[in-house]
């Protein structure tokens, strides 16, 4: 087996007296993409955010190819490859699609910073935007301004902003959440196919079950902030555990 490339050690927050993440220990690996489900708070966003920076754990660690990224701000965790899709945070809503995806790339290479560029230089940046275009089916809007998609590309595009930082790590946090039934397998589709440079690791809050099943090679189940269930996708929806979980929330997934 490889490497975990992500790893959460006892991983533990406590708000007051409630513990909403309580002891996590997991592994994630490249390739791989993970579907974290649970009743409405479980944890999971919680846990999300102690991965990505936005809360420091009371207890635990994050580890990220081994560095320990527990007490690092969430811009150094971005740079050691771990990326988080928020909803249109780094979006310029006049610039088309195609620049605001140019800049992200460039904001990667680390050329946002120098005020001369050679053309040829903007031409290969032009070129990996475009990759990212046509890898997320937005070519057809690219000169749009960003503002003018539709919530359905518009959702598309934070998935190309994110691809265009070449994080190691994909986190997405209900990512069909607001979206037509429509749109969301689109979104979905788009989030699978990221798995296949079998560098990278996905992980994914998800709640529509149907696509769930056929996405996920692994399930891991939050509860009252524990990881109760881990493993291949027909094995945990079907266990007992897990369903009486549900039943007990009048059988909702979130
Ligand atoms: N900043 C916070 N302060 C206090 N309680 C919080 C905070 N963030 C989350 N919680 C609590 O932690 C629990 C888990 O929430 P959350 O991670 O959002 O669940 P989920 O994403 O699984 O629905 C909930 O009981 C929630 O009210
Ligand atoms: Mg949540």
């Amino acid at each position: 087996m490889t490497h975990p490339s992500l790893s959460t050690r006892d991983l533990t927050i406590r708000f007051g007296g409630h513990v909403a993440v309580n002891r996590v220990t997991c592994d994630f690996r490249p390739g791989e993409l993970t579907v974290i489900v649970g009743p409405n708070g479980a944890g999971k966003t919680t846990y999300f955010n102690m991965i990505s920076g936005q809360l420091v754990p009371t207890e635990g660690q994050v580890l990220k190819d081994g560095v320990d990224l527990t007490r690092m701000p969430a811009s150094l965790r971005a740079r050691h490859g771990v990326g988080r899709a928020f909803q249109l945070t780094n979006l310029f809503p006049r610039l088309s699609v195609l620049e605001n995806i140019r800049l992200a790339v460039q904001a990667q290479t680390g050329d946002g910073r120098r005020f001369f560029r050679p053309v040829g230089k903007f031409t290969e940046l032009t070129a990996r935007a475009e990759r990212y275009l046509e890898a997320t089916k937005l070519d057809r809007v690219a000169h749009l301004p960003a503002s003018a998609l539709p919530h359905g590309d518009q959702r598309k595009l934070e998935v190309a902003l994110l691809m265009a930082m070449e994080p190691d790590i994909y986190m997405f946090d209900e990512p069909t959440a607001g979206m037509s039934h429509d749109h969301a397998p689109d979104v979905l589709e788009l989030i699978a196919e990221i798995k296949h440079d079998k560098s990278k690791t996905v992980l994914l809050v998800e709640h529509k079950m149907d696509v769930v099943r056929r996405l996920a090679d692994r399930i891991i189940v939050l509860h009252n902030g524990e990881l109760i269930a881990d493993g291949a996708p027909g094995e945990v929806m079907d266990s007992q555990l897990v369903r009486d979980v549900y039943l007990g929330n009048a059988g909702e997934m979130a």
